[in-house]
């Protein structure tokens, strides 16, 4: 299925330039999901561009992540509202809580971390989305039980 993916996309792209990395990068983690070594070492071989260049520009952009989504995916809103209500307190603790940054995911691959814009619930702020769950009104003391609930799930499913 990925080949398929790539032969789609490469196909727009032959004889590209370097310009095209960005819209490139951006169409692969569409989708996929994510960048893969696989992907970015294909991406150098279509442009001729070294694999260290790409991840150079990829990180530069933030919007970017190499990892698959883990199981959970959380979406933290850092939109104006949520901004005013403490939504940097609340991604501090989820990261502190689960040991990786904003785009990454935990090496059990149970959970990652995104930062977006307004998620449309202002009304809720700070709000976080966990796999379209919203979590509304959040300090950060709130976030050890919300994760907690997320684990136990897990157990029940196994
Ligand atoms: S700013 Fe967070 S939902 Fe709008």
């Amino acid at each position: 299925m990925e080949e398929h993916i790539y032969k789609k996309i490469f196909s727009k792209y032959r004889g590209s330039k370097r310009d095209s990395l960005i819209p490139l990068l951006q169409e692969i983690q569409h989708e996929l999901g994510f960048l893969s070594k696989d992907s970015v070492a294909r991406v150098g071989g279509l442009l001729n561009l070294p694999t260290s260049k790409i991840y150079g520009v990829a990180t530069f952009y933030n919007q970017f992540r190499f990892q698959p989504y883990g199981k959970y995916h959380i979406q933290v809103c850092r939109g104006t509202a949520c901004h005013v209500k403490g939504s940097a307190n609340v991604l501090s603790a989820l990261e502190a809580m689960l040991n990786i940054k904003a785009g990454e995911t935990t090496r059990d691959g149970m959970f990652s971390i995104e930062v977006v814009a307004c998620i449309g619930a202002c009304g809720l702020a700070p709000v976080i989305s966990i796999n379209g769950e919203f979590h509304a009104n959040l300090v950060p003391s709130d976030i050890e039980k919300i994760i907690g609930s997320y684990k136990n799930r897990k157990t029940l499913e196994e």
